[in-house]
């Protein structure tokens, strides 16, 4: 986990137990006043457990069996007032929002709690803003009606069954996402739903509570190279972390793939990453306007033979969307 967002899930947790705290008080006020015979109890209550001190002190005047009863009588006449109130018995117990870790966002081995780990996700997915902006990328909105019925040319598929099919996998692969789930590679010409569809998914998978990155090829890389490279220390410590994410996220969509500068550097750093990921079972989406052969032209023989036999190739066709959503205006 990251530093910098595990410092922002744990003040999430701790706004929960603020509000719960806060709504513990407010209900006892709420019984103290309607039910004041309580307000008493509980009083006593706490003079029990003065006297439980002394006993443990050695200066009690009563036994250990004899305040234990008198505990539980209290508590007994407790429940029942409040249940011949209309309350729930346990109206008034402490409010935890996870009971398995007590709130505290850590179990007792010292593994971080699922709870915290999903406030550590949430907080990595408000970071997927420039991918889902404007909100409107959902399975909901995406239309096949752009995609043309008829084939573009002789013995090819039509854009329309191809793309709903392209739809349903993807969908699917959403619903479904585990770690592990496999991996997409979107292929095709700019503006066919390829940044739409990956939004689509990240959305969904995100709310699921994952971990999910987007990234395009060019500001991926530069986080790799200012991790490698940069002079400054600040400037390289925000991109280490960033690439701790980019590797270990559940999900990373890596989007635009062949618009980067190509070097020595970029294509090792691309085949670390990716085969990294495949080897720790980590899912990946690339986008790319690069076919099969160009893919391999760029990127040498090991990285494209990776691809193919661990991504799932999905070609997007059609009439550029973008254009048609210009004339629609
Ligand atoms: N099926 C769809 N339904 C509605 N809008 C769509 C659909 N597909 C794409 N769009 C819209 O068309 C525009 C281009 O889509 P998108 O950015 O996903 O294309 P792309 O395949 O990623 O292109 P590029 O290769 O240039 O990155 C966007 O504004 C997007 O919201
Ligand atoms: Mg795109
Ligand atoms: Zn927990």
């Amino acid at each position: 986990m990251e530093g910098r967002l595990l410092a922002k899930a744990r003040s999430a947790l701790a706004e929960k137990q603020r509000r719960n705290h806060s709504e513990e008080n407010r209900r006892r006020a709420e019984i103290y006043e309607s039910i004041p015979e309580i307000r008493t109890i509980d009083g006593e209550i706490r003079a029990l457990m003065s006297e439980l001190v002394a006993l443990a002190l050695g200066t009690g005047s009563h036994t250990a069996a004899e305040l234990e009863s008198a505990s539980l009588t209290l508590q007994d006449r407790r429940a029942a007032l409040l249940r011949a109130h209309g309350y729930d018995a346990h109206y008034l117990d402490e409010i935890l929002s996870c009971p398995i870790c007590g709130d505290t966002g850590f179990l007792s081995d010292g593994k971080p709690c699922a709870c915290l780990i999903r406030l550590y996700n949430a907080e990595q997915t408000r970071e997927l803003s420039p991918l889902l902006k404007n909100g409107q990328e959902s399975f909901d909105t995406f239309r096949t009606a752009y995609y043309p019925v008829e084939p573009l040319s002789p013995n090819t598929p039509a854009p329309r069954v191809q793309m709903e099919r392209i739809f349903r996998i993807c969908r699917n692969y959403a619903e479904g996402f585990m770690p592990g789930s496999g991996n997409l590679l979107f292929t095709g010409m700019p503006g066919l739903g390829k940044t739409f569809l990956s939004a689509c998914i990240a959305r969904e998978v995100a709310a699921k509570g994952f971990s999910v990155a987007y990234d395009t090829a060019v500001t991926l890389l530069s986080a790799f190279e200012q991790e490698k490279f940069s002079r400054s220390a600040e400037e390289q410590a925000d991109a280490a972390s960033r690439v701790r994410q980019l590797k270990g996220c559940d999900l990373l969509i890596l989007d635009d793939l062949g618009t980067e500068l190509g070097s020595a550097f970029t294509q090792s750093a691309l085949y670390t990453l990716l085969d990294g990921r495949i080897r720790s079972g980590r899912s990946t989406i690339i986008s790319t306007n690069l076919d099969r052969d160009a893919i391999r032209e760029r990127y040498g023989a090991a990285l494209s033979s990776r691809l193919e036999g661990e991504y799932q190739y999905l070609r997007f066709i059609g009439k550029d969307i973008r254009a048609q959503k210009k004339g629609e205006k």
